[in-house]
């Protein structure tokens, strides 16, 4: 098995490092356009395999993308990340040229790839990689609500006191701060509702530090967050490179599903050898539908812009 990984800043390099540590493929390949970054992470990290004990050859290439031909899996999280005050939305005339730019690359050499997009504005970009390459929709996967889920669990363990691994919480559509749904009323703590176990006000506070938590750590780094959108983006990785099957909230192509068409947004669905394989009907409530809708809505005129770069 091979994987690239597109872009070697902070988030790139982290889940490459996830993927080389888990043994998930026999050879990485880390690629970006600044002159000897790639080649240069890819040697410190390989510096790590006999420390850690693992097997991966990790291999550095400067927007050479003959390196990364025949890659079964590509993750792609080239683009300007956040400043402090930003939006992910603020990103979108600069990333999408290079996200467009990026996708055509790597097709030339891996026509068969599943391709896992992280570059910000998420949703977009994730309809944008679609829309451009006209690859079969199950090919193409959004990250974003994986990470927001994972965030999701963190708060609502700090407020429980458990483990986020005894969590089973889920945040559905768009990757952005007013624009994620973090369905407190079907998250569990060991299948018992946490709703049981919190305060509404407590319910209101966990809701919204879920919405903000990329916004949070970018004021305090100065910089979009890396460790777990790498992780997050590595456990996608797997999953298809396993077969697992196993269920993320994913940015996919809806046809219908979810009262949505034409748009990508995160909705829970099952990841395999095939990419995303089935959208799993949560059957949201009246009020989670209607922010859903709302989510689209936000998500469906950030798709506008692409039309007018
Ligand atoms: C975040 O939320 C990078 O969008 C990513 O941290």
């Amino acid at each position: 098995m091979k994987v690239t990984v597109v872009g070697a800043g902070a988030v790139g390099a982290t889940c490459a490092d996830n993927i080389a540590r888990k043994e998930l493929c026999q050879e990485l390949v880390l690629l970006d356009i600044k002159e000897g970054i790639a080649e240069g992470k890819a040697q410190d990290m390989m510096q790590t395999a006999t420390l850690l004990g693992f097997d991966t050859k990790i291999t550095g290439s400067t927007n050479d993308y003959s390196k990364t031909a025949n890659s079964d899996v590509v993750v792609i999280t080239s683009g300007l990340p956040r400043k402090p005050g930003m939006t992910r939305e603020e990103l979108i005339g600069v990333n999408a040229g290079i996200v467009k730019g990026v996708c055509e690359n790597i097709l030339k050499y891996s026509p068969n790839a599943i391709i896992i997009v992280i570059s910000n504005p998420m949703d977009t970009m994730t309809y944008l990689a679609l829309q451009s390459t006209g690859l079969p929709k199950n090919r193409i996967i959004g990250m974003g609500g994986t990470l927001d889920s994972s965030r999701f669990k963190y708060q609502l363990s700090q407020h429980l006191g458990c483990s986020p691994s005894d969590l089973n919480a889920v945040v559905v559509g768009g990757h952005g701060d007013t624009t994620m749904i973090p369905l407190i009323r079907l998250a569990t703590w060991n299948s018992t509702p946490v709703t049981n176990f919190l305060s509404a006000e407590q319910q209101e506070k966990i809701v919204k530090d879920t919405m903000v938590g990329g916004a949070t750590l970018t004021a305090l780094i100065g910089t979009s967050a890396w460790y777990a959108p790498g992780a997050a983006g590595a456990a996608l990785v797997e999953s298809i490179l396993r077969d697992e099957k196993k269920l993320f909230t994913c940015c996919v192509y809806l046809d219908g599903e979810y009262g949505q068409k034409d748009i990508c947004l995160g909705v829970p669905v099952t990841i395999g050898k095939n990419g995303w394989e089935k959208i799993i009907d949560f059957r949201l409530n009246e009020t989670e539908q209607a922010a859903f809708n709302k989510s689209a809505e936000a998500v469906r005129s950030m798709n506008d812009v692409l039309k007018t770069l």
